[in-house]
Order: C-alpha cells, then sequence, then structure tokens
C-alpha cells in the first residue's frame, strides 16, 4: 500500500482572507480544499491534475481570522482516470492544542498529459475499514453526481 495518499495544509487565517465580520470567505476556503486536493491527486498519480467536480462540500462553522487552519485531502477511491479525494478543514486557537472540523468535501481529479488526454492512476486499494467506509460514501457522491450531471445537462437541452 502507498503511503502518500495524504497531504495536509497548515496556515494561519489572514486579514485579507476575511470578511467584514472577522468570518473567512466561503470562497477562499474552497481555494484551500482545491489547493490541498490538487496537491494530493499530483503526489498520486505524479502528474499534472484538474479538477472534474466538488461534491458535497460543507460549511459546518466558521473559520475566524487568526484561527490555525488545518487541511487534511486524501484518497479514498481511484476509478480508470478519476482520483476521489475527501478533505476535511480544522480551525482553532494557535496557542491551544484544540481545533474543530468546519468544512469536509469530496473532491474529483484527473490526472492529464501534454494534450490535455486523461491518463489512467494507479489503484488506491482500501486497508481498513474506516477506508472501506470512505470509499464507500465516495462512491455514491460519484453517482449522484453524474445522475445530477446527466438529469440536468438533458433537461437543459445541454446533451
Ligand atoms: C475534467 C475533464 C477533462 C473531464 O472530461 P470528460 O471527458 O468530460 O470526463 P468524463 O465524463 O469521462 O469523466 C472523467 C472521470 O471523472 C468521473 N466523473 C465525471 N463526472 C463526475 C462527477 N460529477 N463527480 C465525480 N466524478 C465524476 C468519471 O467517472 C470519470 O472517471 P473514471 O474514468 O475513473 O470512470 C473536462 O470536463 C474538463 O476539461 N473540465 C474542465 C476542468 C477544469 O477547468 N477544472 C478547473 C481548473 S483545474
Amino acid at each position: 500500500m502507498r503511503a502518500d495518499n495524504i497531504v495536509n495544509f497548515q496556515f494561519l487565517a489572514e486579514p485579507t482572507d476575511v470578511n467584514f465580520g472577522g468570518k473567512v470567505h466561503g470562497g477562499m476556503v474552497m481555494k484551500w480544499i482545491d489547493q490541498a486536493s490538487y496537491a494530493c491527486a499530483a503526489q498520486w498519480s505524479k502528474r499534472y491534475c484538474v479538477t472534474v467536480s466538488a461534491n458535497g462540500i460543507r460549511f459546518i462553522r466558521p473559520i475566524l481570522v487568526g484561527q490555525m487552519v488545518k487541511v487534511s485531502a486524501r484518497i479514498i477511491h481511484t476509478g480508470k482516470t478519476s482520483m476521489h479525494i475527501y478533505v476535511v478543514v480544522r480551525s482553532g486557537d494557535p496557542k491551544e492544542r484544540k481545533t474543530v472540523v468546519t468544512n469536509r468535501c469530496f473532491i474529483t481529479f484527473m490526472a492529464i498529459d501534454e494534450s490535455g488526454y486523461p491518463i489512467k492512476v494507479e489503484d488506491y486499494v482500501p486497508q481498513t475499514d474506516e477506508d472501506r467506509m470512505l470509499e464507500q460514501v465516495a462512491m455514491h457522491a460519484k453517482d449522484f453526481a453524474k445522475q445530477l450531471d446527466c438529469d440536468f445537462e438533458e433537461k437543459l437541452g445541454w446533451k
């Protein structure tokens, strides 16, 4: 089992990250999620990767300016070309050890070659019960998102 399915980012929420209420912008959190997942997908595939879809993003609690932010991105499922990543964001006072979960997301990336064609990625094999449970969730999220894509695209006449 490869151990390089996880990437952790850690940094402080800065004044430029927050809105007038002193809380981090939702879009900034989405950027951090995307960046940590990109690093995770690139580490796994050793290729340039692009975001395919972000599913099940949840804003659970606000992140405040000056808090320590920890973003953990973990490959939990691979398809033929896709890498499905579970991202958890935590934050807390840097003077204390305690953090709380503020966000989570299931996000999908694909590795592409220089011409933009998808590249097959190495299979991720879950090892523990938790890994197997997360893989099931990722597969459900993928199926639901793809169904949503199909239904809407047909109804809106994109297809
Ligand atoms: C990403 C892109 C290359 C996908 O091309 P495509 O041919 O339409 O992709 P497909 O429909 O074949 O799906 C590709 C993979 O993603 C999976 N996928 C598709 N839609 C998905 C969704 N909503 N959620 C999760 N996975 C999804 C598919 O199952 C497939 O995986 P698999 O090969 O492991 O089975 C293309 O849509 C693109 O270039 N998008 C723009 C990307 C971008 O600009 N991202 C932001 C900046 S990096």
